[in-house]
């Protein structure tokens, strides 16, 4: 068990990977306080720990609300205790190029994955600097470094996502607390829009002819680095980009 006894909250838990991640850590005995705006997702992911004899409870919060932030994390800490564990996950996409973008386009993106990141950030890391451990992960996206067509408002947040990692693995290594991101690549509810529309069918087989493993990835999949980076296993690894993709950076 290589998170027994720990407490992680996992944002945008409801589904996809922040499910996956979940319930990986869950059955490596940590308690898991799953963070969303979806009430039905996110309790079904709690019931689905707590049927395997797991500790979980749903919370849910608007990420981008940070009054919602502080009273969720509150909340966390007075069902499960102070929290060792942060996953700031929670993503969404409004796709459009530039130059069509609309502010509420742009300002929801930034919001959810830069301001909401950061509030929950702020709100774990009295605790971990008290009990000088602390795992610290964000997901960011190979957009970060690459850019993305149509996707302006999501590249520059998860390049945000990016200098905020480093910067608190800088101030925060001195109390032992840990802080990485990855950058993942897997079928989802989110990645689900691409590969279903047939608009696109000629460029996805062209892309997976280009990768280096020929397939995408199950969340099931990329929930194993999530574990390594929360882990003891980890434990001289801080300010790094996972990329978790099958090697598809490579190609592009
Ligand atoms: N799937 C991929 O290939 C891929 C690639 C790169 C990066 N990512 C990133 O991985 C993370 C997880 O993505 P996924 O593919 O599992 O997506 P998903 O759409 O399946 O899950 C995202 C979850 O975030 C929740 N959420 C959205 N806005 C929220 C808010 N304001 N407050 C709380 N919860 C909120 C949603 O309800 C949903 O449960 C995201 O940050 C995404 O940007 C995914």
């Amino acid at each position: 068990m290589r998170l027994k006894n720990r407490v992680a909250v996992i944002t945008g838990a409801s589904q996809g990977i922040g499910r996956a991640v979940a319930l990986r850590y869950a059955a490596e005995g940590a308690s898991l306080a799953i963070i969303d705006v979806n009430v039905a997702g996110g309790e079904e992911t709690a019931a689905l720990i707590n049927a395997e004899g797991g500790k979980a409870i749903f919370v849910r919060c608007d990420i981008s609300d940070k009054a919602d932030v502080v009273s969720a994390a509150e909340a966390v800490k007075k069902e499960l205790g102070p929290i060792d564990i942060l996953v700031n996950n929670a993503g969404i996409t409004r796709p459009a190029m530039l130059h069509k973008m609309t502010d509420t386009e742009w300002h929801q993106v930034i919001n959810v994955h830069m301001h909401g990141s950061f509030y929950w950030l702020q709100a774990v890391v009295h605790d971990m600097i008290e009990r000088k451990w602390g795992r610290i992960i964000f997901v960011s996206s190979s957009t970060a470094q690459n850019g993305s067509i149509g996707q302006i408002n999501y590249s520059a947040a998860k390049s945000a996502m990016l200098g905020m990692m480093r910067t608190a693995a800088r101030e925060l290594g001195k109390h032992n607390i840990l802080v990485n991101a990855i950058a993942p690549a897997a079928a989802t509810e989110m990645t689900k829009t691409i590969m279903n529309d047939p608009k696109f069918e000629a460029a996805r087989e062209a892309a997976l002819k280009q990768h280096p493993l020929r397939r995408s990835a199950e969340p099931e999949e990329i929930a194993p680095a999530f574990l390594y980076l929360a882990s003891e296993e980890s434990s001289y690894v801080t300010g790094q980009v996972l990329s978790v993709d099958g090697g598809s950076m490579l190609v592009r």
